[in-house]
């Protein structure tokens, strides 16, 4: 078998083009000390690929996606204003993440939200309620539910303007992530927190309905039912109480959002998006146009998103933990961009001199 290794690149608009700098600097160092080769190739995606090739997700950028053995996407999206001049089918959020998610049934998406101890000063929460730190796997459904429905708009017999969006599932999008999540929570501490709304929601007791038949074959794992509400009240108290976490697409977009709240940052967010042959690796942050072209985007993310490839797509989790610990060597050095710096009281950095440093510390590890 060939050991060459084809990376689409798509590094997208305001911070991407710069956290994606620092995580391709990954590849070579990896590369340098293991028997392997990276051809990374770059396409555009993004509000970026709409203005200058008038579509978000162009046909030239279909094809390296489908010709790559996994994707690493940065960031795409503009400002509110911004956004607003494109139509809205092209805004890259609808015509490039959702149709690339689309394409590569990439069901199960993992968010990690982890925070060691020697990190735990960035986290807002109270040291009591924080204790050694966090270390969860929210695992999102990400092919279904309402950012895929139908969607309509019209007026009414009364005149009145309405907007139709539904919300939908078949059972096999349930059971597959679910069949996902039980796996995870068997590999790790055996308790799956299963995420719902299962009080108002019909979806939600459709996926109860698929998660008791799936459940047949993990009699090992124990699931811990929360409704969604509680569940982001349980973030905060007490976050210890979870380990793998599983919910449908919406509710994971906002408690992981909610989850990078906890880590003290947005910047400390990676995320896997797995599909049945393909792989995509992302943030789950946006592109931060209030912060682009400052060099002081957090490039955590995006370095761990290559580090979360190497271990799921690649086969390499040693490379994979030299990544995550030559990246919290920094913070351990007492250095952090600046979206950090102000829980911590520690060293700032921009985004290039954190990517410096992890390269070096990855030299290290790997020699
Ligand atoms: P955002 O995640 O871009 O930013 C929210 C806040 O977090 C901002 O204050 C930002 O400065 C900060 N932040 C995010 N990432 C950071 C990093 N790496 N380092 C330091 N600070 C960071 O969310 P938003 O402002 O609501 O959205 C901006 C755009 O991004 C929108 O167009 C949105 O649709 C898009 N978006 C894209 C993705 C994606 O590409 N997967 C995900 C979420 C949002
Ligand atoms: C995310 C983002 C996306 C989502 C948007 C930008 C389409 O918020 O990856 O969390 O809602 O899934
Ligand atoms: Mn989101």
């Amino acid at each position: 078998m060939s050991n060459a290794r084809r990376v689409a690149v798509l590094a997208g608009d305001a911070i991407g083009p710069e956290v994606m700098a620092e995580a391709v600097k990954v590849f070579d160092v990896v590369q340098r000390h293991r028997d392997v080769e990276f051809e990374l190739i770059e396409a555009p995606f993004g509000a970026g690929a709409y203005f200058d090739h008038g579509k978000a997700f162009p046909d030239e950028t279909k094809a390296i996606c489908d010709s790559a053995d996994a994707i690493l996407k940065g960031p795409v999206g503009l400002s509110h204003e911004e956004s607003s001049k494109i139509p809205v089918e092209e805004q890259p959020e609808r015509g490039a993440i959702l149709p690339l998610r689309a394409r590569y049934n990439t069901y199960a998406n993992f968010r990690p939200i982890f925070l060691p101890a020697h990190m735990a000063h960035f986290s807002p929460l109270k040291s009591e309620v924080i204790r050694d730190g966090i270390d969860i796997m929210l695992i999102r459904e990400l092919v279904g539910g309402l950012y895929f429905g139908e969607k309509s708009r019209g007026v009414n017999s009364e005149g009145l303007r309405y907007v139709n969006e539904v919300l939908t599932y078949d059972e096999t999008q349930i059971r597959q992530v679910l069949v996902t999540a039980f796996e995870t929570a068997r590999g790790r501490k055996g308790v799956l927190h299963n995420i719902h709304k299962s009080n108002v929601l019909m979806s939600s007791v459709f996926w109860n309905e698929v998660l008791n038949e799936v459940r047949v074959d993990y009699t090992d794992v124990e699931v811990r039912h929360m409704l969604v509400d509680a569940a982001a009240t349980a973030l905060c108290l007490n976050p210890g109480q979870f380990d793998v976490m599983v919910m449908e697409n919406m509710f994971g977009d906002i408690l992981s959002d909610q989850a990078g709240g906890l880590l003290g940052s947005l910047g400390l967010m990676p995320s896997a998006c797995i599909g049945p042959e393909k792989a995509y690796y992302e943030p789950s942050h946006g592109s931060a146009p209030d912060i682009a072209g400052q060099g002081i985007a957090n490039p955590y993310s995006m370095i761990g998103s290559v580090a979360l490839m190497l271990e799921m797509s690649f086969g390499m989790p040693d490379e994979a933990e030299a990544v995550w610990k030559a990246m919290q060597s920094v913070f351990e050095d007492g250095f952090s961009t600046t979206d950090l710096a102000s829980h911590g009281g520690v060293e700032n950095v921009s985004t290039v001199e954190f990517g410096e440093k992890v390269v070096a510390k990855l030299e290290s590890l790997l020699a």
